[in-house]
């Protein structure tokens, strides 16, 4: 039977929200949304150096969610006037609705950019339509996949490399194909040299699978008070 609950909206321990989906999972951590969205993201794939040294970026995320990666990576770029170029995927985006309710306006004010995400979220209507929805503010461009990330509808026209895969959907439990070795060597190809793959997940398997497409795999520290260990999973330089 179809579960028709939505999501809803928690408070993580460093005072940002997130949301739960309707079996419990936490579509952030819980011990920090926004301070996972940093350090893990962020900082952990290297964009955030990059954006800051004006360099532009490309990234490519599965599991856009709330949009707050997005934003913290976003909010950055506009900082530093760097171009970011960043394609998400996403199978059920949440309403303009609940996107308010998470209160990313006033957890990243000054920014303009949570509210221009609402309103752009806002004019797709209730189901935003399937494929590839356009939305820019200043040097930054988010092209959202609305469609099932294991299909292979969204690698078809132009799919440049990538300098960091944001892999942020649910866990190998609740989704195990987005953990499988042929979905992570379909993420792992799309890495330019020195690209970066980053996610709360280092589960052996999605180790062993990263490493098997050549790429040097490390469990790196997470954020203070959150996770232990994270993923970065590393294409060696040409
Ligand atoms: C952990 S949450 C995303 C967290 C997100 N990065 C954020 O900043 O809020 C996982 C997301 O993956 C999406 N998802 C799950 N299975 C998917 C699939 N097969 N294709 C695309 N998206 C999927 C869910 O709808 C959910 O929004």
């Amino acid at each position: 039977m179809t579960d028709l609950r939505g999501p809803a909206v928690v408070v993580t321990a460093d005072g940002s929200r997130t949301l739960a989906s309707p079996t419990g999972e936490a579509y952030k951590s819980l011990r920090g949304a926004i301070s996972e969205a940093r350090s893990v993201y962020l900082e952990g794939s290297g964009v955030g150096d990059r954006l800051a040294a004006g360099s532009a970026a490309d990234v490519l995320e599965v599991g856009f969610g709330t949009g707050l990666n997005f934003l913290v990576s976003a909010t950055a770029a506009v900082k530093s006037g760097a171009a970011l170029r960043y394609r998400a995927l996403e199978l059920a985006p949440p309403s303009a609705a609940t996107l308010s309710e998470l209160r990313y306006a006033e957890l990243l004010a000054p920014s303009r950019l949570p509210g221009a995400l609402i309103a752009w979220r806002a004019g797709l209507g209730m189901s935003a339509p399937a494929g590839w929805n356009v939305f820019e503010h200043d040097r930054v461009t988010l092209e959202l996949f609305v469609g099932d990330a294991l299909s292979s509808a969204w690698e078809a026209g132009d799919l440049r490399q990538v300098d960091a895969v944001y892999h942020d959907s649910f866990g190998p439990a609740n989704a195990p194909g987005l953990w499988s070795g042929a979905f992570l060597a379909r993420l792992a190809r799309l890495l330019r040299p020195d690209g970066r793959l980053v996610s709360f997940c280092v589960a052996g398997a999605v180790r062993r699978a990263l490493a098997a497409e050549g790429l040097q795999v490390k469990k790196a520290a997470g954020p203070a008070g959150g996770k232990r260990e994270v993923l970065v999973a590393r294409r060696p330089a040409a």
